[in-house]
C-alpha cells in the first residue's frame, strides 16, 4: 500500500491541513484511506479541534474518544517538543513501538486502505526522545515524504533546509507543497517559483489559503490527482 509521511518546515504551517484534504479528496476518488497522527502534544480531552479530531472528521469518523486514541496512541498535554512533553509526565516514546505502529492501520482493522498518511509532529528535526528525531522516524518507515512549507518571510530558508536534511539523509521527497500564509511578503507565484529552482528535481504544488479556517480543506484544490491518482490506478491495473 502506498504509504507517506506528512511532515513540514516547522510546527503550524498546514500539516494536518493537508493530510486532511488529501483523506477528502481521495475518498471523493472512491479510495480507502489511513490518516495517522501517532504523537500529539498540547491534547486535552474533548477537544474537537487537536489535529487527530480534524483527521478523523476528514475520514468521515467522529471523534469518539476510542478513535483518537486508536490513531494517536502517544498523547500528551503540554505543546511542547514531544520528549519535553512526555518527561513531563514521566512518560517516553518507546521510539521502536512507534515506528511499528506507523506501519499498521487501526481504524481499517482488516481491510487494506488505498493510501496511509502519517502526520509527523512539528519539523523535520523535532525531538521525539533523548536521542531520536522525526528524521529518524522518517527514515526508520523508509516512507517517501509530502514536505508541507509556508510562504511567509523566512520560509524559504526553513523549506530548503528542511529538504536538504532530508535528501542527505536519502529520503525521498514526494512533493513540497506551499500552503500559503497568512502574511507573506511576496506573491505566493515567486516563492514557488523559487523553491522550484532550488528543488528542480521535486514536484512543488501550491495550496493557496483557503478562506474556511479549520475546514478550509474541504475547499481544496485537487492536489491528488496530480500526486497520487496515476499511481493509484496503476496499482489497481497491476492488482487485477
Ligand atoms: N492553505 C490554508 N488555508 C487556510 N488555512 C490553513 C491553510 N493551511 C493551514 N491552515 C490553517 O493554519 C493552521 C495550522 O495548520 P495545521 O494545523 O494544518 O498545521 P500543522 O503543521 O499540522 O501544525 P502542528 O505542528 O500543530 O501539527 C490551522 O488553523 C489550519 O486550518
Ligand atoms: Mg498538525
Amino acid at each position: 500500500m502506498p504509504s507517506f509521511f506528512i511532515t513540514s518546515s516547522g510546527t503550524d504551517v498546514g500539516k494536518t491541513f493537508v493530510a486532511a484534504l488529501f483523506a477528502h479528496q481521495l475518498r471523493e476518488h472512491g479510495l480507502q484511506v489511513e490518516l495517522l497522527k501517532p504523537v500529539i502534544t498540547g491534547f486535552a480531552i474533548g477537544d474537537k479541534k487537536c489535529d487527530s479530531a480534524i483527521l478523523l472528521d476528514s475520514l468521515g469518523h467522529s471523534a469518539e474518544a476510542e478513535r483518537i486514541v486508536a490513531i494517536s496512541p502517544w498523547r500528551f498535554h503540554d505543546a511542547i517538543s514531544p520528549d519535553m512533553a512526555a518527561a513531563r509526565e514521566d512518560r517516553t516514546i518507546d521510539f521502536d513501538e512507534l515506528v511499528r505502529f506507523s506501519q499498521t492501520n487501526p481504524l481499517a482493522g482488516e481491510t487494506e486502505p488505498d493510501f496511509r498518511f502519517v502526520e509527523g509532529i512539528g519539523g523535520v528535526m523535532v525531538p521525539l526522545t533523548e536521542s531520536k528525531t522525526v528524521l529518524d522516524w522518517i527514515e526508520a518507515l523508509g516512507y517517501p515524504v509530502i514536505l508541507v512549507v509556508g510562504s511567509y518571510l523566512g520560509s524559504l530558508n526553513h523549506a530548503l533546509t528542511s529538504a536538504q536534511i532530508l535528501e542527505r539523509a536519502g529520503v525521498e521527497i514526494a512533493a513540497v507543497i506551499v500552503s500559503e500564509s497568512a502574511h507573506q511578503p511576496v506573491p505566493l507565484a515567486d516563492t514557488i517559483l523559487t523553491l522550484q529552482r532550488f528543488l528542480a528535481d521535486v514536484q512543488v504544488l501550491t495550496l493557496p489559503r483557503l478562506p474556511n479556517g479549520l475546514e478550509g480543506w474541504r475547499e481544496a484544490p485537487d492536489l491528488v490527482t496530480p500526486l497520487f491518482l496515476e499511481a493509484a490506478r496503476a496499482n489497481r491495473r497491476g492488482a487485477s
